[in-house]
């Protein structure tokens, strides 16, 4: 398959993913078992590792600072059904936060530990769960779902991440800062990127 064809073959195996997904959510709404269903939509997909190689994802630029890239998948004309691939290169610990919109996330390559919390009485979260999220699995988020994201670094990794609207639309999305003990503005994600076009 030329990159040209694998592009193609991709589009088409998203646009078919994504039309499972939209009927799982008109068919359920947006439930614990529904956002379950569209996960395994999601490791379905990421089965074609042929259509997800590392080499068509390209890593960020040396001259940021940032290490992951986010790429665009599929996003409808008003915003919802947002999938994106994203590569993360260096090591991550992000806070715990919410995405006050579903979400799910399936690996394809490499390991990312998810923590899961509860609120707590105090005002903070406590950790419930954790779950690693690599080739064959996934999560599914409730928009008030609390989750952190810990990458070590050691290996690229490459996940799906479906949102039911796209992120830069998520503008009341928090995060708990323990060294304050305060709940902060997490603002809507900047600089997602379309998958260059071969030639
Ligand atoms: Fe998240």
């Amino acid at each position: 398959m030329t990159p040209k064809e694998r592009a193609a073959a991709r589009e088409n195996a998203v646009r078919a993913a994504m039309m499972l997904v939209r009927a799982i959510e008109v068919a359920q709404g947006v439930t614990r078992q529904s956002i379950a269903d569209m996960r395994d939509v999601l490791i379905e997909l990421a089965k074609r590792r042929d259509l997800f190689p590392l080499e068509d994802f390209p890593p960020p630029e040396a001259t940021t600072e940032r290490k992951n890239a986010l790429y665009r998948l599929s996003e409808d004309a008003d915003h919802r059904f947002a999938l994106y691939a994203q590569l993360s290169m260096g090591g991550t610990n992000s806070p715990a936060h919410d995405h006050t919109t579903w979400a799910v996330i399936v690996g394809m390559e490499g390991k990312e530990l998810n923590r899961l919390y509860d609120p707590a009485d105090e005002g903070g979260v406590v950790e419930k769960d954790q779950f690693v999220v690599e080739a064959g699995t996934g999560l599914a988020l409730m928009p008030d779902d609390l989750h952190s994201i810990h990458i070590d670094g050691s290996e690229p990794v490459l996940n799906f991440h479906m949102y039911g609207l796209a992120l830069e639309q998520l503008e009341h999305r928090r995060y708990y800062k323990p060294e304050t003990g305060e709940w902060k503005h997490f603002p809507a994600s900047e600089g997602i990127r379309d998958l260059p076009i071969p030639a």
